[in-house]
């Protein structure tokens, strides 16, 4: 078999065979078959596509290209949940204790931000102490007997995936639904769940920039799951706009431990809700959606959701007292008010020019290398569809760079603003299962 062939039938828009595709999954992962032949095969399938059928075997390929997670010794109902990456995105942090709290199992592996995108673990790792940086014993026990843990990537999970993304980053090929489900699946399949919730962004900062797109990308996503018996189900969720208020690592957190105390931002409080009731009816927990809306409620008003994040926060070797006193946090240097120099209604926040900017103020990395600032980053006073009228409060910015006057010029140009009101919509647009 030659790889140039492989790339020809699929360039043709040829369907190709489970030994075609083992082949070039082996081969790029061993080495064997270098990188340009790789970038011209994902730009075939980025043009060409690839049917159920090929998704299927490519995603079962690169899960077993490496490790994979064995959790059959946590007792119960293993969950799990993917958001498939946005600006303002805590959820993990308020989603997880509260399934926690109702008694079902999260392991969950969780990556760090890159670009305008923050990561779960950055955020984890801006209370101070805590680790994610877990050996595989431990945290199974730490899932055991608290219920929940979130950590980095621990052994050699779907290595094909490592070499194949940021061939992809730097190639033009990341937007391609059949790469993009097969990368996200097998990395959760491998993680070991029993269940997996999908967050599938759309909007300006999102890469499914439509509707449309981020359903097809869903479908994909949940036909591999079924075809693997896990149950896999998916939100579509809008991201026009940052999501709650909060965007920055430790003022996310901040923001997360506010909605486990029952003071979230209405689009948080309403994804968590939701998605949490989704993750129950999967885990058996609950036999109506209504019931899970219910119990997660209960969950935050008695501060049970709270207590878990407290206590993976201590089993990570964190202090918990930053949870229960978040006044405790360290704070930038500079505080800067951003205000409007216009009148009209919110029509969008670009998510992709505001996580931009935040990750400018110190709160990213442009590159992998770059070292974060917890405290940096934006509280937003204006959501899409709030009246703003000249010279009212937009956002705060919080940073310790030096120079930003710039970037507090980038942050108001993203928020768009319209002359005749807008309407706005509930996070969540459709459940996929
Ligand atoms: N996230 C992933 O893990 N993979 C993709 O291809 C895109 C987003």
């Amino acid at each position: 078999m030659r790889m140039v062939d492989i790339i020809i039938k699929k360039r043709e828009g040829k369907e190709l065979t489970r030994d075609e595709i083992h082949f070039f999954v082996k081969g790029y992962t061993e080495g064997s078959i270098p990188d340009y032949q790789a970038s011209a095969f994902t730009m075939a399938v980025l043009f060409k596509g690839m049917n159920k059928k090929e998704i299927g075997i490519l995603t079962d390929e690169m899960l077993h290209s490496g490790e994979t997670i064995d959790l059959s010794s946590i007792a119960g109902v293993k969950v799990d949940k993917h958001s498939t990456g946005g600006v303002g995105d805590k959820t993990s942090l308020v989603l997880g204790p509260l399934v926690a709290a109702c008694g079902v199992k999260l392991a969950k592996m969780s990556g760090r931000g890159l670009g305008h995108t923050g990561g779960t673990l950055d955020k984890i790792e801006s209370i101070p102490g805590t680790s994610i940086a877990i050996e595989r014993d431990r945290f199974i026990k730490q899932v055991n007997d608290i219920g929940i843990a979130i950590i980095g990537q621990t052994g050699e999970l779907v290595p094909a995936d490592k070499k194949l993304y940021a061939l992809r980053d730097v190639t033009g090929t990341v937007e391609s639904i059949p790469l993009i489900a097969s990368s996200i699946m097998s990395k959760k399949l491998a993680s070991g769940s029993d269940t997996i919730l999908l967050d599938v962004k759309f909007g300006s900062g999102a890469f499914m920039k439509t509707l449309d797109n981020a359903r097809v990308l869903a479908r994909t996503m949940v036909d591999i799951g079924d075809e693997l018996h896990r149950d896999t189900r998916a939100i579509l969720t809008d991201m026009n706009e940052p999501l709650g208020l909060a965007i920055g690592n430790n003022l996310e957190v901040k923001e997360a431990i506010a909605t486990l105390n029952g003071q979230g931002p209405a689009d948080l409080v309403e994804l968590c809700t939701k998605a949490g009731a989704t993750m129950l009816l999967q885990a058996k927990r609950v036999s109506t959606f209504e019931e899970g809306v219910k119990l997660i409620t209960e969950k935050i008003e008695s501060k049970e959701g709270l207590d878990k994040l407290a206590a993976m926060v201590e089993a990570q070797g964190g202090n918990k007292e930053y949870i229960y006193h978040p006044e405790l946090f360290p704070v930038s240097k500079n505080i800067v008010e951003v205000r409007s120099s216009r009148d009209g209604f919110v029509s969008e926040i670009n998510a992709l020019e505001i996580g931009e900017a935040a990750m400018k103020l110190g709160a990213g990395r442009a590159t992998k290398e770059d070292v974060i600032d917890p405290t940096a980053g934006i509280i937003l006073a204006k959501k899409v569809g709030d009246k703003v009228a000249k010279g009212d409060l937009l956002c705060t910015v919080y940073t310790n760079v030096e120079k930003f006057e710039d970037i507090l010029k980038e942050i108001e140009e993203s928020f768009k603003l319209s002359e005749k009101e807008v309407t706005t919509h509930s996070i969540i647009y459709e459940i996929v299962q």
